[in-house]
């Protein structure tokens, strides 16, 4: 039996959830809607779309389709220019070294995110070489805590659903693996991320012994 292994983005790979943050944020305060880092907990791994429904849902405004689009717009382009200068540096401590492990081991990797501006981050940051698919916003109909998103990325990897290991930060991310039938691990705070198989606070406190067993326990 194969095993493979699917990345989330945002969260798990590069810190860009301050960068949506701040751009939700912006279009919320010109909109005159107060929003706070825990309603920002709500759109990690939410598709655009949903995350500007929700927002317009908090500050109870109506929108006309025009607008609605115009906003969407004007988040991505604010968040656009928020992640214009990223590199590598904000790659999220140790995660080259899971990166490494895997391909070392000739283990397929998949990204498996919600956002359309995935491809250009990898890109940026310099890790898209590793990635043997990348399913995100792009090709995804229907979001977590579907599971889709997932279940493309085995397919694509021709990897069971049993056989695949999700790293996910997100609540409704978590959740999208376990009903993929896949093995979740939490990245983030425990008490959050309460429905993973497994927890971790970030993969400086992953060792390397934890994924061989993961590959192990996957291959049976
Ligand atoms: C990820 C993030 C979400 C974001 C979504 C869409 O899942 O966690 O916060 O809303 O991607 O991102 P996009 O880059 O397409 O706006
Ligand atoms: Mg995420």
């Amino acid at each position: 039996k194969k095993v493979g292994f699917i990345f989330d983005l945002d969260g798990v790979i590069v810190d860009t959830a301050k960068y949506h943050y701040l751009a939700w944020k912006k279009l919320a305060n010109e909109l005159g809607i107060e929003f706070t880092v825990e309603q920002n907990e709500l759109f990690k791994g939410v598709s655009r779309k949903r995350c500007l429904e929700i927002l317009l849902d908090i500050g109870q405004v109506k929108a006309t389709q025009e607008q609605f689009d115009t906003w969407m717009v004007e988040k991505n382009l604010d968040y656009l220019a928020y992640i214009e200068n990223m590199d590598s540096s904000e790659i999220l401590p140790d995660v080259p070294r899971v990166l490494d492990y895997l391909k070392d081991k000739n283990i397929p990797i998949a990204l498996g995110s919600a956002s359309k501006n995935a491809r250009p981050i990898l890109k940026k940051v310099g890790l898209l070489s590793y990635f043997d698919s990348i399913v995100d916003g792009n090709q995804v109909t229907k979001a977590k805590p579907d599971p889709e998103v997932f279940l493309i990325a085995a397919r694509n990897l021709q990897v069971d659903p049993e056989g695949c290991v999700v790293f996910e930060d997100a609540v409704a991310g978590i959740e999208a693996a376990n009903r993929a039938n896949m093995t979740s691990i939490g990245i983030g705070e425990e008490n959050v991320l309460s429905d993973a198989h497994y927890n971790f606070k970030d993969f400086t406190e992953m060792g390397t012994d934890f994924i061989a067993s993961l590959v192990q326990k996957n291959l049976a």
